[in-house]
């Protein structure tokens, strides 16, 4: 066995690792051709360009297109595509959204954002919500539940789906990390009753800023047009359903560009972020001490990481640090350090009910007649997954022999921290 570099050995890899995030590291000719078609016409404002001209409505055609819906919308960025879908189904004051309780803080703080309570539900080792959990967490006052395909891999939509028709609860898919990915062969987005995406920087392709609301129900999409946009009649067709007040969630032309570039690369850097993933699971999955992340449909996973666990918790912050030493970035999800907004615990203003004003809170109006409580504690599965869970990003420029190296290290570490003489 040779010795780890964290002791002093040889490391298994001394090469830089190329880690560019997904959709920035392929912005290139097309986007600049996009993006300056914007700025020498100059009309940066979407609805002053005909639908056919318009880049946030090429996107929209794109997504209706790829996820085979008749309404796309686009916005200004993930947390607003969840508003406007929590809007559009008129969750409100006294109705609870459940949510997993591994998921970026933006999910809540969306439910928040349209004054109904986040419900927080375990997560299961698929580092998703937990069925199980999620329909123990209904109460007469639930309206609606958002699956979070979290890294990109997928919530047991099957059974989460099966569970809120039941009890009559909206679905609110957040595919915000999972641009490209699909379950069972279905696209996400086009499983729950309205589907959301995000362009932001870290996501699977960018438009700088921006988000995507998808559905098949005309009256949601009409309604989550008006929240988009407090004057949408101004611009487009006359609509039938009546319109609410909205904000200003508009897509710039300049961020639709951006975005309509980068959707036509989609699928190359997810077929290349699975045949990544694929080499580097098959090279790792029997290694005793270790446990996949469950993936249900790996075909259909963006694979934009690598998650494993392994038994101990005490071991997970050393074998995380010995595999950085061998040349793998790596992280420990969560072990105490860093506040990480991804994990519920870190939610400090959903932790201590505060909003903007103490006045008529989602918790405290007169509307509110449920009784959640949250506490850092309160999802011990989650934070036992997620603290023994080591995690490896991976990119779509990531070649074999990269792949091989996180192999070879992880099978080093593996064999000195956890294989017992
Ligand atoms: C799971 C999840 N939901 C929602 C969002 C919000 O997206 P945005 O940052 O575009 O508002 C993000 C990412 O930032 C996310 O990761």
């Amino acid at each position: 066995m040779s010795k780890l570099a964290i002791n002093g050995g040889q490391p298994v890899r001394s090469k830089a690792w190329e880690f560019n995030f997904h959709g920035p590291a392929e912005i290139g000719e097309l986007e600049k051709e996009y993006v300056m078609n914007v700025l020498n016409h100059g009309k940066v404002f979407r609805f002053m360009n005909d639908e056919d001209k318009s880049y946030p409505a090429m996107m929209e055609k794109f997504y209706r297109e790829r996820l085979g819906v008749n309404y796309a919308l686009a916005v200004n960025g993930g947390t607003s595509a969840l508003i406007c879908a929590l809007a559009a189904l008129g969750v409100g004051p006294g109705d609870e959204v459940i949510v997993p309780a591994y998921t970026f803080i933006a999910t809540a703080a969306a439910v928040l954002a349209v004054r109904a309570v986040p419900v927080i539900v375990e997560c299961d080792d698929t580092l998703n919500m937990d069925p199980e959990a999620f329909e123990a967490a209904i109460t007469p006052y639930t309206k609606a539940v958002i699956p979070v395909h979290m890294r990109g891999v997928m919530a047991q939509l099957n059974e989460i789906v099966a569970i809120a028709k039941k009890h009559g609860l909206y679905v609110v898919e957040d595919a915000a990390q999972a641009n490209g990915g699909s379950y069972f062969g279905k696209p996400f987005g086009s499983i729950g009753d309205i589907g959301c995406f995000s362009f932001q920087f870290f996501k699977v392709i960018t438009s700088g800023e921006g988000g995507m609301v998808v559905t098949n129900n005309e009256v949601w999409a009409a309604r989550a047009g008006y929240q988009h946009d407090s004057a949408y009649q101004f611009w487009g067709d006359q609509i039938s359903v009546p319109s609410i007040p909205g904000e200003n969630y508009r897509m710039s032309e300049i961020n639709g560009a951006l975005g309509y570039a980068q959707a036509q690369k989609m699928d190359g850097i997810v077929s290349k972020l699975r045949h990544n993933k694929k080499r580097i699971v098959a090279g790792i999955k029997d290694i005793p001490g270790i446990r996949l992340q469950r993936v249900v449909d790996p075909e259909g996973d963006v694979s934009t990481g690598v998650i494993f666990f392994v038994e101990d918790k005490a071991l997970a912050q050393p074998f995380s640090e010995a595999l950085r030493a061998e040349g793998i970035p790596n992280g420990n999800i969560f072990n105490g350090g860093f506040a990480d907004r991804h994990i519920y615990r870190n939610w400090d203003y959903i932790m201590d009910k505060r909003m903007a004003s103490p006045v008529g809170t989602p918790w405290n109006c007169s509307e509110y007649k449920g009784n959640v409580d949250y506490h850092a504690d309160m999802c011990p599965v989650t934070l036992d997954y997620l603290s023994r869970a080591i995690s490896i990003g991976l990119n779509q420029r990531i070649a074999d022999e990269d792949c091989d190296d996180v192999i070879q290290a992880v099978t080093k570490v593996a064999e000195s921290l956890l294989i017992k003489a």
